[in-house]
């Protein structure tokens, strides 16, 4: 499948379900006090490194951009989809997002102090993957931290309908988190801290904390 195909497919999905997308997870951070911590820490890591503007890559209908605002990091998002855009700059105006891919990432080299995925290299293939981390390293200014969230596990599914039974067409590839820090340390990063979430769960969650190594 070409790249255009299968990004026109996530495009289309997320469009759909932004609406529905956003009224689930609003507050979705409230019930997630594990994920809560990871992000302060995370905007601790970008103060200490000097602080600086903070790209959340995949940002959806940006309310991980808003949590991160309130503690205090200059975040701004970038999403694929018009529609979760659309809905990002409606729940938060005091904010920017912009429509942009993580595959060709339109933010200048070096150019933000902290950048941030979470559960959107989901739908990234395995081989693209690598151009991926790669556009995350350049734009990363060195010593910037990067937190990628992810689902755990060995398989990917085709999902046809989701966020209150809405049609999508998107393959959705679980990992392991040992495979994801390999392409990130391939990429120039080095990996510094790794949650597992929900290890009992079916599809338990990891977020990985890794450093642009200069
Ligand atoms: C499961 S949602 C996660 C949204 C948000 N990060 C969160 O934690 O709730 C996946 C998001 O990734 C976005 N996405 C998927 N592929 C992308 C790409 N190549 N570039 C930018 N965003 C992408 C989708 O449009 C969607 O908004």
């Amino acid at each position: 499948m070409s790249a255009d195909s299968w990004l026109a497919d996530i495009r289309t999905s997320y469009d759909t379900v932004a609406v529905s997308y956003a009224d689930q997870l609003r507050d979705g951070l409230d019930r997630e006090p594990y994920l809560r911590a990871a992000l302060a820490l995370f905007a601790d890591l970008v103060r200490a490194a000097g602080g600086g503007p903070v790209a959340d890559v995949g940002c959806g209908p940006g309310h991980v951009t808003a949590h991160l605002h309130e503690l205090g990091a200059d975040a701004f998002g970038v999403d694929l989809s018009p529609g979760m855009i659309d809905v990002a700059r409606r729940e938060h105006p005091h904010l920017r997002f912009e429509v942009g891919s993580m595959t060709d990432l339109d933010l200048p080299d070096a150019s933000v102090a902290g950048l941030l995925a979470f559960w959107s290299l989901i739908h990234v293939p395995d081989d693209a993957v690598p151009a991926v981390f790669g556009h995350f390293r350049r734009a990363l200014r060195p010593g910037g931290p990067l937190l990628v969230g992810f689902h755990v596990g060995d398989i990917s599914r085709l999902k046809t309908e989701g966020y209150g039974g809405h049609p999508m067409n998107v393959h959705v590839h679980r990992r392991r988190p040992d495979r994801v820090a390999a392409w990130l340390r391939d990429a120039g990063f080095t990996v510094e801290a790794q949650l597992l979430l929900d290890p009992d769960d079916k599809v338990p969650g990891a977020v990985l904390f890794a450093r642009h190594g200069s």
